[in-house]
């Protein structure tokens, strides 16, 4: 039982570096929680006006994904599934912050990539080919997001099918906001001045 709670603890404690708010903190851009939508991704690091600190916000929720998988691979082999849901965990739910995380988008990315590579050449064309076309990262993120279990399934990789659903249904849940603005009508879109 060692290995499986060693792989659940990196996992979780990687997640939960809120990169987001750190960087923002660091840079004098205020408090992440208390611009735009209050997420601490790099889509709301976007809205600060720091483009740098968002593309850096981005790439390091990426790697702690990516991380936790491919250190759990080395240290504890055959736990990558429960790294994985555990970075993905911390994250969106991470201690530090009263549980009140991310929306798993981009930690996502570096976990599919990491689990089999071909996963994360799916989500990234998913994602980046929606972000570019609508502009609505929320949209993008939630799709790409649901591409994963299908692309797994489609690969034979059936032992990652169950794992991505569920990650792919918390990634629904933490968009409910974004839901009930995209239903309204008012969900910003990247690069406008409301967005
Ligand atoms: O990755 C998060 C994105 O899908 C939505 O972020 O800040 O627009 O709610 P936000």
């Amino acid at each position: 039982w060692l290995a499986p709670a060693a792989a659940l603890a990196l996992g979780y404690f990687l997640g939960a570096i809120p990169f987001g708010v750190l960087l923002t903190r660091a840079f004098g851009a205020g408090d992440l929680r208390t611009i735009g939508s209050g997420s601490i991704g790099a889509t709301n690091v976007l809205r600060t006006g720091r483009k740098g600190l968002a593309a850096a916000t981005l790439v390091l929720d990426l790697l702690k994904g990516a991380a936790a998988v491919w250190l759990t691979r080395w240290l504890f082999p055959g736990n990558e599934v429960l790294a994985a849901a555990a970075v993905f965990v911390g994250h969106c739910y991470p201690v530090w912050l009263g549980f009140k995380g991310g929306k798993g988008v981009a930690t996502l990315m570096g976990i599919v990539l990491a689990l089999y590579w071909p996963l994360g050449v799916v989500y990234a064309a998913v994602w980046l080919g929606l972000l570019a076309t609508l502009r609505i990262s929320s949209v993008a993120g939630m799709v790409a997001a649901f591409s994963t279990p299908v692309a797994a399934a489609l690969f034979n990789r059936f032992d990652y099918v169950l794992l991505l659903l569920v990650l792919a249904l918390i990634v629904l849940w933490k968009h409910g906001d974004n839901i009930e603005r995209l239903l309204a009508g008012t969900e910003p879109r990247l690069g406008r001045k409301d967005g």
